[in-house]
């Protein structure tokens, strides 16, 4: 018995497979990107598999070949740029195919990443957090899939009795990350690098979670049987731009960041205010403070790129 994981190669993948290797799991990989991860220090308990979630046949020929007692789907187009057709077969198709795969194969366990873009902006909740029953006001295409997916896999909870839970990660930040929401991600890796960077609004808001948090919390969801509910928020740190730049300026204080507008920015904003009571009660989990790890993350930048690591002020 095995996890099978879909978009096991990326960002947040890199992190979840270890992890849940070092609990003794074996683990097969499956993405149609392979080489963005490197898991050949694993040995045999980590099988790479090379292929595209959107095609059935390949999708049931993982679970044939994993056997798997829990999937997890990662496999995702970040932002609302893409073709729309494009977009459906991997956001829409891929997500119903491991749910319909693992339903054949009798595999009930099953976590996918959704989003907190499924809350849309954070004026529609005012100044109050928003919690997993309200209503999702999401409108774009990542977050329109977002909302599908969820729908879809209450229909299969409650038509087969399958154990599909949704996780909405916050804003996750880490050094590698490429796709998704980048500027809270750039306010540090930028500056990081000596390099300067600006934004349109100071007051924009985000909620970071650290990759490493998000993936810890992945590992905790997936390898528990039955949690309590369907959906999880991770939640993560509300803070602004403007509030980023001065803990990176903390650190580095020759960081040239600056923004067109001192003011604004905030009543457009994704939701940013997220209550995570649920995950918190049920899994206890505690993530690191974020100005440790917007450090860490600066320093994880200057130790590659040969410069001389920062401290905190
Ligand atoms: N990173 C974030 O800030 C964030 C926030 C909220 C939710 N999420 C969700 O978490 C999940 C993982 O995000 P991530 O940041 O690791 O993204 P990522 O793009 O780094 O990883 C996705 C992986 O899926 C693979 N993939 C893409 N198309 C595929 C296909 N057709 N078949 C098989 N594999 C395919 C990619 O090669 C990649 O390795 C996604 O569902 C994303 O929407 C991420």
């Amino acid at each position: 018995m095995s996890i099978l994981i879909f978009g096991g190669s990326g960002f947040i993948g890199r992190r979840l497979v270890p992890l849940l290797v070092a609990r003794g799991e074996e683990i097969v990989s499956f993405d149609i990107n392979p080489a963005t991860a490197n898991y050949e220090r694993f040995g045999r308990q980590v099988r790479v598999l090379r292929g595209d979630v959107s095609q059935f046949d390949a999708v049931m020929a993982a679970m044939v070949a994993a056997k798997p007692a829990r999937v997890v789907n990662l496999a995702y187009y970040l932002g609302s740029e893409h073709p729309p057709h494009t977009a459906f077969r991997l956001n829409i198709l891929g997500m119903d195919n491991c749910f319909e795969a693992a339903r054949l194969l009798g595999v009930s366990r099953v976590v996918f990443a959704s989003s907190l873009a499924v809350s849309g902006e954070q004026k529609h909740y005012g100044e109050r957090p928003a919690t997993e029953d309200d209503f999702r006001h999401g409108h774009v295409q990542y977050a329109m899939h977002k909302i599908f997916n969820e729908w879809q896999a209450q229909d299969y909870r409650e038509k087969y009795g399958m154990e599909i839970t949704a996780l909405r990660p916050a804003n996750v930040t880490g050094p590698d990350k490429i796709v998704g929401s980048l500027d809270h991600v750039r306010c540090i890796t930028l500056p990081a690098r000596g390099e300067s960077v600006s934004f349109p609004y100071k007051d924009a808001m985000r909620c970071p979670i650290h990759v490493d948090d998000i993936a810890e919390v992945f590992a905790r969801v997936v390898m528990t049987d039955k949690p309590k509910h369907a959906v999880y928020n991770s939640g993560g740190t509300a803070v602004s731009l403007g509030e980023i730049a001065e803990i990176v300026k903390g650190c580095l204080p020759d960081a040239k960041i600056t923004f067109e507008h001192e003011a604004g920015g905030r009543e457009n904003s994704g939701n940013y205010l997220i209550d995570n009571r649920r995950l918190v009660e049920e899994f206890g989990v505690q993530y690191r403070p974020y100005s440790e790890r917007v450090l860490e993350i600066i320093n994880e930048v200057r130790r590659e790129v040969g410069l001389p690591l920062a401290g905190a002020r």
